[in-house]
């Protein structure tokens, strides 16, 4: 027998990069190649980057750097790069970067093997194509190792929402979403090699318009409740959604279907209309705010979480403020926020920049509102009795740790519990980034 092959896949960005790690893992296990998180063994080093932010963007080089002392040593060491970078700058990373032998956009993963093959050859294997193909029906023949309890799935991918600020619409392309039987059938097999919650990923998800085994456009939520019956599956969430997608079907699906969970990530970026009218997200501030409330009428204890971005080309304090304003009014459980960063190609781009030191500031006073609001969000916790579902355990002996509807992770002692376990637990106290809680009965 022939010794495997070793792949080593560092993964950047968002979660549908850690899916797509996933897919390429098994593509090339096909080639003969087994995971390894050890670079220095591996036979094959694959980055699969982000360009959403420029220091994400620069990681990828400073990474690449890194690899030159290991691929002096083993020059049969082959390097690649996926993902957004690749997608966007694909041509001038060969350039920069001599060591690279492999660039695979987003949407070629399939056609790994045969890239693989021709970089074995000693040739630059270059793909960042938009093939007509789905990269997901060609890597349908997955192996069936054993997974932990909780996966990604991905049912839609690009955007057409073209942001004034962002790079997506560009390194992904257009919306496209995947048939509902094939979301079925991946759901099923993750069920049957152990998982319990699927995350439904899309960079615009809500959008998902994928045709139905009746031959019909199915919606986010119609394809969610077809998911509440599969067996084994206990529960559902999906990520990222936007505000103008939130459909009333998907909101009532919020209150009444059983297995999605208590929890909603629905970015606003910014509180002021004039900022929002420029950054193009076709949302006021006032419809955002309405569409929560509607939103909280269906599902009360929903957990919100958001993005922001801070120091937007001509953000004035006044915006600003408003931006706080809404959050304070939101009352966030969870958020991620971002200093501005200009990405080439982009319309905000070119306009005025805000100063480097006054974006800082509003940073720190951003989070430092949210830290609080979230730190609220756990208190509230307290004395309430959720569903928890084990990953792993804990740091301490005996420990268990796993998350709650609410996302919240929840460490709890006690005996006899496996990673998969479901269980009803009572809150007990609220830690800097977690809850303690107790078995109930
Ligand atoms: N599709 C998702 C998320 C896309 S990227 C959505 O529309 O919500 C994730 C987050 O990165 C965005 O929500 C935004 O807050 C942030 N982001 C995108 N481009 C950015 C940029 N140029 N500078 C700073 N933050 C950015
Ligand atoms: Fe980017 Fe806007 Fe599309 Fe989200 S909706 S991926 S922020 S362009
Ligand atoms: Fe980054 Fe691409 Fe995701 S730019 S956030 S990896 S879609």
């Amino acid at each position: 027998m022939t010794t495997p092959k070793k792949l080593f896949i560092k993964t950047y960005g968002c979660q549908m990069n850690v899916y797509d790690s996933e897919r390429m893992a098994e593509a090339l296990g096909g080639k003969g190649y087994v995971p390894t998180d050890r670079p220095e063994e591996a036979d094959m080093i694959l980055l699969n980057t982000c360009h959403i932010r420029e220091k994400a963007a620069e990681k990828v080089y400073s990474e690449l750097g890194r690899f030159k002392g290991l691929k002096a040593e083993r020059p049969d060491l082959k390097i690649g790069v996926a993902g957004c970078v690749a997608q966007a700058e694909g041509e001038e990373i060969m350039r920069r970067q001599p060591l690279v032998d492999l660039v695979v956009g987003p949407q070629s993963y399939h056609r790994l093997p045969e890239l693989e093959e021709r970089a074995r050859t000693g040739e630059k294997a270059l793909d960042t194509d938009f093939p007509e193909e789905d990269k997901f029906d060609v890597l349908k023949d997955r192996p069936k190792a054993q997974r932990g309890p909780t996966a990604f799935l991905t049912v839609q991918e690009g955007c057409d929402k073209f942001c004034a600020f962002c790079v997506v619409p560009y390194t992904r392309g257009a919306e496209v979403s995947r048939p509902v039987d094939r979301v079925l059938a991946e759901a099923r097999d993750l069920v049957d090699r152990g998982v319990r919650e699927i995350t439904l990923l899309g960079q615009n998800v809500n959008a998902y318009h994928g045709v139905g085994p009746d031959g019909g456009d199915w919606s986010l939520a119609r394809l969610i409740w077809a998911l509440n019956d599969v067996d084994g599956l206990e529960r559902i969430r999906f990520t990222t959604s936007h505000p103008n997608d939130m459909t009333d079907d998907l909101i009532e699906a919020h209150g009444q279907c059983e297995k999605l969970m208590p929890y909603l990530h629905l970015p606003v970026q910014s509180g002021s209309d004039r900022i929002l009218k420029r950054m193009n997200r076709s949302h006021t501030a006032e419809s955002y705010l309405r569409l929560v409330e509607r939103i909280r009428a269906a599902r009360p204890d929903i957990l919100m979480s958001g993005d922001f971005i801070v120091g937007f080309p001509e953000e004035t304090e006044e915006d600003f403020q408003a931006t706080l304003d809404l959050i304070e009014e939101v009352k966030y459980g969870y958020a991620y926020s971002f200093k501005y960063s200009p990405r080439p190609g982009t319309p905000a781009a070119e306009r005025a920049q805000v100063p480097a030191d006054v974006a800082d500031e509003r940073l720190q006073r951003l989070q430092a509102l949210i830290t609080r609001q979230q730190r609220e969000a756990q208190e509230a916790m307290v004395g309430r009795e959720v569903g928890v579902l084990f990953e792993r355990p804990g740091r301490k002996p005996g420990q268990m740790v796993g998350k709650s509807d609410h996302l919240h992770a929840v460490h709890v002692e006690a005996e006899g519990i496996r990673p998969g376990d479901l269980a009803r637990v009572r809150i007990v106290a609220s830690g800097a980034n977690s809850l303690a809680g107790e078995i109930i009965g």
